[in-house]
């Protein structure tokens, strides 16, 4: 599964695409709401000479959180110490990061919703007062000290923003949710991608990659080099929307960005369900799948093209999901009724 070329993940071979990244708010392309926001939050920090206020950028995987959280630092002309949830296993491992940065620096800690409770308890203070409590000793002897340290930004990245614990998600003075990227968008996106990595492309075999690219850069730019490469071995001296096409349809991937797992997904439904409504479970066992990699993985991009619902009684596959898949979508009804004859 994690070998999707449409993952959204962060996959073993990605590293070149760093350096793509943007490294300014001019450059970055997309999301300009977030952005917008977010540019007139550093013009007020910068001038005021203070450290933003803390952000909580959340999202799908693959938009862009890591990065516009880097663009942010580099704006605001500080370091950025970059870490995640997971990583962070005690409260010293934290404690020890934030006594050491710099007045104003930026802390990213990305996929915050997974600190643990005994981390999370240390960000409190050190977020609303710049300071640490300490408890030395143990039993009744123990005390607690304040060590103070520099004001800085924590910049806080999230795919499950209903994750986060209350009293974290009322410390970020900013919240900036992600989108899904346009076709335009990604257009772009693509385009840029090819110049710096001087890939000839033509418009409508970059538009053939946007278009199924899951409204997700980070699926742009991996279709971009595996496209590359058949171009190459086919000696064709650029990108056309014929080698685009011809590449993506032996990658499997077809023209609103589904795979062969997310097909497979919808055919059970439709076959063996009767388009639902049918409980995730149910789901996930009859295509091999874990429920939890169904809700996290498949369903999020099916949902967002429409293809399917979710209902109180289970997911449920649309008109539209129905129009995909070649198959006719049935009348409301069409169990067989007293008045069906056959004659
Ligand atoms: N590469 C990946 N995401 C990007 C974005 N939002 N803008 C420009 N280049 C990108």
């Amino acid at each position: 599964m994690d070998e999707r070329i449409i993952a959204t993940n962060e996959q073993f071979g990605d590293d070149w695409q760093y350096s793509l990244r943007p490294r300014r708010l001019s450059e970055y392309i997309g999301q300009e709401k977030a952005k917008k926001n977010l540019s007139i939050f550093v013009k007020a920090a910068l001038n005021r000479r203070e450290a933003l206020d803390h952000v909580l950028l959340y999202g799908p995987p693959g938009l862009g959180k890591t990065t516009l959280a880097a663009i942010i630092a580099n704006e605001l002309a500080v370091n950025f110490r970059q870490t995640s949830g997971p990583a962070i296993e005690r409260a010293g491992d934290l404690a020890a990061i934030l006594t050491n940065l710099q007045p104003r620096d930026v802390l990213f800690i990305d996929e915050i919703h997974r600190l643990s409770r005994q981390v999370e308890e240390i960000l409190y203070s050190a977020m609303e007062d710049f300071a640490l409590d300490i408890i030395i000793g143990k039993g009744p002897r123990a005390k607690s000290i304040r060590v103070n340290i520099s004001p800085f930004t924590l910049i806080g990245a999230t795919t499950k923003a209903g994750a986060l614990s209350p009293p974290l998600r009322d410390r970020f003075g900013v919240i900036s949710r992600l989108e899904y990227y346009s076709n335009d968008a990604l257009l772009e996106i693509i385009t840029r991608a090819a110049e710096i990595l001087k890939i000839p492309i033509e418009f409508n075999g970059a538009l053939e990659i946007a278009k199924r690219s899951r409204g997700t850069p980070r699926i742009a730019n991996r279709l971009l080099k595996r496209v590359r490469d058949f171009a190459q071995v086919e000696n064709s001296a650029k990108i056309t929307d014929e080698i685009a096409n011809r590449a993506l349809f032996a990658l499997e991937v077809d023209e609103k960005g589904l795979d062969h797992t997310d097909r497979r997904m919808l055919d059970a439904m439709i076959k063996k369900f009767r388009g639902g409504p049918v409980g995730l479970e149910t789901i996930a066992a009859s295509i091999s799948e874990t429920r939890e990699t169904i809700e996290d993985i498949y369903e999020p991009y099916l949902l967002q093209l429409g293809f399917i619902m979710r209902t109180p009684r289970g997911r449920v596959v649309t008109e539209a999901g129905y129009h995909h898949m070649g198959v006719n979508f049935p009348k409301k009804d069409d169990s067989p009724s007293l008045f069906d004859f056959e004659d």
